[in-house]
């Protein structure tokens, strides 16, 4: 049973590869910041009752100014070194509540177009009994290894998915497999942290809107894209 839903949306990181003066997360698209696209998604949800929002250390103040009314009810922490640690700091402040939620869902602040019908997805998920669940994509293009500038073999992608986020987990099972988390390589999500453990994680279908914004030139494409299309559902 899925009694408690809370929403942690990732706003940490320095955006290296965006190639923008400032961090991705806080550029304006659509005439609102790019991280307040997915908190006023979650907030809308009517299953979601509250929302963590991770900034870069010492950013809690400009995050508040430049989220104004917006941030109001919302409880805001301080991230870490890698999206890993941004997320462990925002399950300790949900651990540390009077009430712990029974379920949580991780977000890319990056990812501004989230639709309703994705988190809708992953509660059926979790309500079925998954202790974490995930939207992904099919790989469209032919894949290829790259071996010094020439094609190596083509890759079956037929098996392969694309991960997108928010991904959502058992509250108890991601906090365990955070505080006791030790391989050396740093993972990318939460979902393959939470398999470590040997967890199954369920896979729903993810939406092209869900994309992230990651490179050069994705702001201004998605800045197209949502132009229209800004109030998804
Ligand atoms: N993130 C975070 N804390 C970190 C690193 C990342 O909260 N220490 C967040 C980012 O703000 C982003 C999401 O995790 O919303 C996905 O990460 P990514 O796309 O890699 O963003 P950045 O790390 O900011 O970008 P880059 O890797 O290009 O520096
Ligand atoms: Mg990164």
């Amino acid at each position: 049973m899925v009694s408690s839903l809370a929403a942690i949306v990732l706003a940490a990181g320095r955006g290296s590869r965006s190639g923008a003066g400032s961090p991705k997360q806080f550029r304006l698209l659509g005439g609102q910041p790019v991280l307040a696209h997915s908190i006023e998604a979650m907030r809308r949800h009517d299953r979601i009752d509250r929302v963590v929002l991770v900034v870069p250390p010492g950013g809690i103040d400009e995050a508040r100014t430049l989220l104004g009314a917006d941030a109001k009810g919302l409880t805001i922490v301080e991230g870490g070194e890698t999206r890993r640690l941004s997320v462990r700091n925002a399950l300790e402040a949900l651990a540390a509540g009077d009430s712990t939620p029974s379920h949580v869902l991780v977000h890319d602040s990056a990812r501004p177009g989230l639709p309703s019908s994705v988190i809708n997805r992953l509660i059926a998920a979790l309500e079925a009994g998954a202790a974490g669940t995930m939207p992904v994509l099919p790989v469209a293009d032919t894949l290829i290894t790259d071996q010094d500038g020439l094609s190596g073999d083509t890759v079956d992608r037929a098996p392969l998915r694309r991960v997108q986020t928010p991904q959502a987990f058992d509250f108890p099972a991601i906090l365990t497999a955070h505080r006791d988390w030790s391989a050396p390589d740093e993972p990318t999500d939460d979902a393959q942290m939470l398999r470590a453990l040997g967890h199954d994680i369920a896979l729903v279908e993810g939406d092209p809107r869900l994309d992230k914004i990651t490179y050069p030139g994705d702001h201004e494409r998605m800045e197209r894209q949502l132009g229209a299309a800004m109030s998804v559902r």
